[in-house]
């Protein structure tokens, strides 16, 4: 099988496409054949030997993957089963989907959900779930559509343009942050209603408390764009902080927590429940428009990683990159 394979050589990460035997796959019980992986950004930062993420060469990345079983040892699963894996720390700490097979273990896995394709599942990957996991934590909380939009940063992005699409579908007023002047057609076809540039969100608040323009927020960027967001909150609402497209550390005021009651929540799609992934899963294939979801995806070959991963970098990215893994 083909694999994309890393390797590090003096503190330099290299990634060569070779072939991959199948005992070098982890000793896990279930074998599934890869039809599709995709590219999130914590892939290109694996890749691209970025932020300490992976110990150990060898390494295949690929937090995502849905697949075909070829064998399970545990007895959860048929061969010819469709299945998805993602997070559980697959594709980081253990061999993930850019290789032909994975080996993965039967708690990682969703059945794949009726009504979406193997490439459907991949267009919606980590990006979506994590979508879809803000937006049950905002909802839970009580917050419901009303006269105040739902603020989503890193619009574009592939958490961002499922985050518009999903909260459009909800009955939410999106406004869309976006530092690409040209995609503005593309989020207002997702369901954007209202566009904010970047850099509007990027410079720290003016005060603790600023004028309210949001009921809550999807925030994908993080650094001093999420105390931006979280001071323009308005009362009772929610920050779901899911990225860091543009760093980690933040310095805001606890005056919003404490005067208008906004609360942040931390999403973590990675070690997220199965109760949760099911729950999200179904809410996605009931939710997503197929054709909107095609026009956000974009399909690549493992041969091409390499030069997306560049892209997805400097932040060039638009939507989902699927990557087809299955050779025939
Ligand atoms: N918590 C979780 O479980 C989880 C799961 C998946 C992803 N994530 C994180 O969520 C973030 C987005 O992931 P993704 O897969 O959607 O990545 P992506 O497709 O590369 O999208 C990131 C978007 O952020 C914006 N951006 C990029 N660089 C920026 C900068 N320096 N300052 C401000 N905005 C910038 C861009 O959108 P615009 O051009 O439209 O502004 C870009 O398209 C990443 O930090 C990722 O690690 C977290």
């Amino acid at each position: 099988m083909r694999g994309l394979v890393l390797n590090e050589e003096d503190g330099k990460v290299s990634a060569t496409v070779r072939e991959v035997a199948s005992e070098e796959l982890p000793a896990f019980p279930v074998t599934v054949r890869v039809i599709y992986s995709t590219l999130n950004f914590k892939d290109a930062m694996v890749v691209a030997g970025l932020g300490r993420i992976v110990r150990s060469y060898p390494h295949v990345p690929g937090v995502d993957l849905v697949g075909e079983v070829l064998e399970d040892r545990s007895g959860s699963y048929r061969p010819g089963e469709l299945v998805v894996v993602t997070g559980f720390r697959m594709g980081e700490a253990t061999w993930g989907g850019f290789s032909g097979q994975a080996r993965v273990k039967p708690e990682w896995i969703v059945p794949l959900v009726p009504g979406l394709t193997p490439r459907q599942a991949m267009a919606i990957g980590t990006a979506g779930l994590t979508s879809m996991l803000a937006l049950h934590s905002i909802t839970g909380a009580g917050v419901v559509a009303g006269d105040k939009p739902l603020l989503v940063t890193g619009a574009t992005g592939g958490v961002g343009s499922i985050a518009v699409a999903i909260a459009h579908a909800s009955g939410f007023t999106v406004m869309a942050s976006t530092g690409k002047a040209s995609e503005h057609d593309y989020l207002r076809s997702l369901g954007a209603a209202e566009i904010i540039d970047r850099s509007e969100l990027s410079k720290p608040p003016s005060s603790p408390l600023e004028a309210t323009r949001w009921c809550s927020a999807i925030e994908a960027v993080g650094g001093s764009t999420l105390a931006k967001v979280i001071s323009g909150t308005a009362a009772g609402g929610v920050v779901a902080s899911v990225g860091n497209a543009s760093g980690n550390d933040f310095c805001a005021s606890v005056l919003p927590f404490l005067l208008r009651g906004v609360q942040i929540h931390g999403i973590d799609s990675a070690q997220a429940s199965l109760e949760a992934r099911h729950r999200a899963w179904n809410d996605l294939a009931t939710l997503l428009d197929t054709k909107l979801l095609e026009s956000m995806t974009e399909e690549i070959g493992l041969d091409e990683i390499g030069e997306a991963v560049n892209d997805m970098l400097a932040g060039r990215v638009r939507g989902r990159l699927v990557v087809r893994v299955a050779e025939d």
